[in-house]
């Protein structure tokens, strides 16, 4: 994204990144408001671009019609754009609390994010959840407070309700000029400047109590403090209105001003900081499929330091093999480009056949493995029901291949029973079922499985042997061949677990860290 003749300042160009995520309750804007950062950014023309109900995006691909049919984004995606002298990476998380994992995962790939909160309802369950995933890995998070041109709540209750439900402290940047249908603009706190859709003249009710309103405000909340805003305690609140196009700048302008540049990431023996030379890249997805007409396999790397080129080889850790970067790309709204270049915190497309998985990470060299991409236990086991026997092969290839793209678990029984896929919310089933027909031709439906808990197993060789020869039928090897206990109930584990002291039972599983 520099001009090649130049050598470029790896420092500089990683200080103009901002790699961030959006996250919200359902309905509360996020869609609304991707589509308009992305105009602003310039990398849509027309709003309704992004929207998983567009036309657009109808014919992308096949497991899309569940997006479709239910109104619900499932499909985590990155769109690259320039803004304010900046290169923004954002992340699409999906909304709905069934795809919790791949959200997780998007959450370890970004350096701070936008909450969404729609200002009639205030902090919906969804957000909450979300929030604390941020606040687990200390991401820094800006709250845009959406849909001020209706019927709101009062913004100090809002404010104070951010306040006391996440123990956040919240500083407004900027403060709603008028409410509902006469809401026509805010008004920025620290430059005292006002961005208004039409004049405000002296003597105007929403001025009144626009100045009310602020002294207060500025009387009894906190004013920003980056620092306590980098530590993740501290929130900036922006008001707007994403379908109106009304505090959209406000937030894209802050993020450039003081919006987070690349962190440093924790691998397993050392930290690396986003300016070392030496590219270091994170997978944290695999889209696979996206596009129906040609079988292809995305990875998405988070590049965690250095400057990544065309054609560089990388050093893939967990196999210990040469990796050559062909073809990295980068995702726009509306389509990709090949990546000539790319620095710390940029999220790159890596097309492969199956080579690269969630949590590999790829060096110049170096045997580092980044930490912090987790699978959680699963809590809905369930066993795949083939009706064609003769597809058994082709199914077994393309549960592999949905599990290392995460879009299940695999279990496959020890004692050669029909594998059981896990998941954590039910929606997740409806994903596989619809991809297994649509992409792989393999019609399926699932039975129940006497099991409801699931744990990766790990400890001393021989008490593990003899556990697993004791409990064949309940013993399973997930997706990487690591060992998993399957459970009918909590006590059944419980009582695993204390007849078994030299055994661990874990509900995550750190990618990268099995075994330990
Ligand atoms: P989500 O991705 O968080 O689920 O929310 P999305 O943007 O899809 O928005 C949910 C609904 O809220 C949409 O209405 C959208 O138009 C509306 N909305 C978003 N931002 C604003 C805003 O600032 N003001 C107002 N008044 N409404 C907003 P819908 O009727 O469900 O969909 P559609 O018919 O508009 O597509």
């Amino acid at each position: 994204m520099s001009d090649q003749s130049h050598p470029t300042d790896i420092t500089r160009e990683i200080s103009r990144r901002r790699t961030f995520a959006i996250i919200s309750h359902p309905d509360a804007g996020k869609t609304t408001l991707t589509e308009r950062i992305l105009r602003a950014g310039g990398a849509i023309q027309m709003a309704g671009n992004v929207r998983a109900k567009g036309e657009r995006r109808r014919t992308r691909s096949d497991w899309m019609g569940i997006e479709r049919d239910r109104g619900i984004s499932v499909v985590t995606s990155v769109m690259t754009f320039n803004y304010g002298g900046c290169v923004f990476n954002l992340l699409d998380t999906p909304g709905h609390e069934d795809f919790s994992e791949d959200t997780y995962r998007t959450l370890t790939a970004v350096d701070c994010a936008v909450m969404v909160i729609d200002a009639a309802k205030g902090i919906e369950a969804r957000t909450r959840k979300l929030f604390e995933i941020c606040r687990l890995r200390d991401i820094p998070i800006v709250t845009f407070i959406n849909k001020m041109d209706r019927e709101a709540q009062d913004c100090f209750a809002l404010l104070d309700e951010i306040s006391s439900t996440l123990a956040l402290d919240v500083s407004p940047a900027t403060w709603p000029v008028g409410r509902a249908a006469k809401f026509i603009g805010t008004y920025d706190i620290r430059t005292k400047k006002l961005h208004t859709k039409e004049p405000l003249p002296e003597g105007d009710p929403r001025r009144v109590e626009l100045e009310e309103e602020c002294a207060l405000a500025e009387g009894v909340l906190p004013a920003f403090d980056k620092d306590s805003f980098d530590e993740g305690h501290l929130t900036p609140v922006f008001f707007g209105s994403a379908m109106k196009e009304i505090g959209v700048t406000d937030l894209l302008d802050a993020l450039v001003a003081y919006g987070p540049p690349p962190r440093a990431q924790q691998t397993e023996t050392r930290e690396v900081r986003a300016d070392e030379e030496k590219v270091t890249a994170l997978i944290f997805k695999i889209q696979a499929n996206m596009d129906p007409n040609h079988r292809d396999r995305m990875a998405f790397a988070r590049v965690c330091s250095g400057r990544l080129t065309r054609g560089m080889k990388l050093k893939h850790v967990r196999i210990n093999k040469q990796f050559a970067l062909h073809t990295p790309q980068f995702f726009f709204a509306q389509d990709r480009q090949l990546v000539e270049e790319a620095f710390g915190g940029d999220v790159v497309g890596i097309p492969n056949h199956g080579t690269l998985r969630i949590g590999d990470t790829l060096t110049e060299g170096e045997d580092l493995r980044f930490t912090g991409v987790p699978y959680f236990a699963p809590e809905i086991l369930r066993r795949v029901r083939l009706d064609d026997a003769m597809k058994a092969k082709k199914l077994r290839q393309a549960l592999v291949e949905l599990a290392e793209e995460g879009v299940v678990q695999l279990f496959r029984p020890q004692d050669g029973a029909p594998p059981i896929v896990g998941v954590v919310g039910t929606l997740q089933l409806d994903v596989l079922q619809s991809r297994l027909g649509a992409e792989y031709n393999v019609p399926v439906g699932f039975d129940s499985t006497p099991f409801n808990l699931a744990r990766w197993v790990t400890g001393d060789k021989t008490a593990l042997e003899d556990f697993a020869s004791l409990n064949r039928t309940a013993m399973a090897d997930d997706v990487d061949g690591d060992p998993v206990f399957l459970a009918s109930s909590s006590f059944m584990m419980s009582r695993a677990a204390e007849q078994n002291p030299k055994l661990n039972f874990h509900d995550i599983k750190q990618i990268g860290l099995a075994g330990e």
